[in-house]
């Protein structure tokens, strides 16, 4: 068994918590937003709990894409000793089901008709042997790109909607003295980069195929995944040299400050914007990442709630999960967050162009099968297939690996690792 989420001290632990230092009537919530826009989105849940008479102990662990956060989560577990609540999402949720480590929050769902209020792509995750264990907060589209008008005017380039016109308006961007793609050096970014060149270049059957458990090894082995690696390859060329252990959100304000002219980066990216007090169309516009306008990379933020042994304890949990799904919490939430709701029924009214082209392409791209979960966000794959991924994108951009070595490496990776 290759999960690397099933070791054995952790099975021997998935005990019920029992230490910790948080007081009964409180939670004690893991998360990784740190940024200013995660910043104000969590915040906005701990005063929407607070109203509601819960207490909030924060375990915020700092790291873009949340991969510092899941190694503490870990150790905590291991030490009989998790948070009331963590940010987890997609497969990784059955993985802790099956550990045993997650409360059942059924009853607040029953209670609440969330099986009528999520769409089934939402639900279906949340759910481990049919019960509720999770609460979906939004909807996060990662296929977009973000860039400086003003930029792009005064090196005389249009935004581009191909790859191929990529690397020409890139090049122009260049010749005037800009940095063209704004990016930070972590593997989850360098996987979130690569994403958006797998569905622009393979498009969404290839991508359900190669990067979607079940993966079909012998659509990855396939000369598009070659194509993949070219464009992929292309992009070096307009990074910085400073990119290296660059934070998402650093390479965002490079945008912001005309330093750079596009980034490739989900819509949390909208958050810091917002912060920033910017407006979308005049101080920087959104686009589908090349070749992907219509279709929808999604990543949805849940919280998995930690099953525990204090009815207080458990009491608590039943409120944040309650106050997750209210439409003012929704509505507000991903205001901030740059998202869209999670659940159905909440008004667009107050949403931007932005969140509005990410609804309709949510439901088109439904409807024609082209709505991808993110294989660079924990959606579509376990952990293992996505770190071999991940080691596979981000060893192949910091090299100088051939488009077919770089295939040959992600083929073998995943192949090891299912
Ligand atoms: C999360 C977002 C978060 C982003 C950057 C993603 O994996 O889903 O909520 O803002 O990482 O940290």
């Amino acid at each position: 068994m290759k999960n690397t989420m099933k070791i054995s001290t952790l099975a021997a632990t998935a005990l019920l918590a029992t230490t910790t230092s948080v007081s009964a009537g409180d939670v004690e919530v893991l998360h990784w937003w740190t940024s200013g826009g995660e910043a104000a989105s969590v915040n906005y849940l701990k005063d929407k709990l607070s109203d509601a008479g819960v207490g909030w102990t924060d375990f915020a662990v700092a790291g873009g894409g949340g991969e510092n956060a899941m190694t503490v989560l870990k150790s905590r577990a291991i030490s009989g000793n998790p948070p009331t609540a963590a940010q987890i999402k997609g497969p990784s949720i059955q993985e802790w089901g099956d550990l045993g480590f997650l409360a059942d929050i059924d009853g607040v769902a029953k209670a609440n008709d969330w099986d009528n209020l999520l769409p089934a792509v939402v639900s279906d995750v949340m759910k481990h042997d049919g019960k509720y264990v999770a609460a979906p907060v939004n909807v996060h589209r990662v296929n977009w790109m973000w860039s400086n008008p003003e930029v792009f005017r005064y090196a005389g380039a249009t935004i581009p909607t191909t790859w191929d016109d990529f690397m020409v308006q890139a090049a122009k961007l260049e010749k005037a003295g800009f940095i063209a793609l704004a990016h930070g050096g972590q593997a989850w970014q360098d996987a979130t980069l690569f994403e958006a060149v797998v569905l622009g270049v393979g498009g969404a059957d290839y991508y359900n195929s190669a990067f979607v458990s079940p993966v079909d090894l012998d659509v990855l082995k396939s000369d598009t995944t070659v194509e993949v690696f070219e464009t992929f390859g292309n992009l070096r060329q307009f990074i910085d040299a400073n990119s290296p252990g660059r934070d998402w959100n650093v390479a965002t304000s490079m945008v912001m400050e005309g330093k750079a002219g596009m980034q490739i980066m989900g819509d949390w990216a909208k958050g810091e914007f917002k912060v920033a007090g910017m407006n979308v169309g005049t101080d920087y516009v959104c686009t589908a990442a090349p070749g992907t306008s219509g279709g929808h990379t999604f990543n949805i933020d849940s919280f998995a709630f930690f099953a525990q042994s204090d009815a207080a304890r458990t009491a608590a949990q039943n409120t944040m999960a309650a106050e997750i799904l209210g439409t003012d919490f929704q509505t507000v939430f991903n205001l901030n967050k740059g998202s869209i709701p999670a659940r159905l029924g909440v008004s667009r009214a107050e949403f931007d162009s932005c969140a509005h082209d990410s609804m309709d392409a949510f439901i088109a791209a439904s409807a024609s099968g082209s709505l991808v979960p993110s294989f660079a966000h924990g959606m579509a794959v376990s952990s293992a297939v996505s770190g071999a991924i991940y080691d596979s994108a981000t060893n192949f951009f910091n090299s100088d690996q051939s488009a077919q070595e770089g295939a040959d490496q992600l083929v073998a990776a995943v192949a090891a690792a299912m």
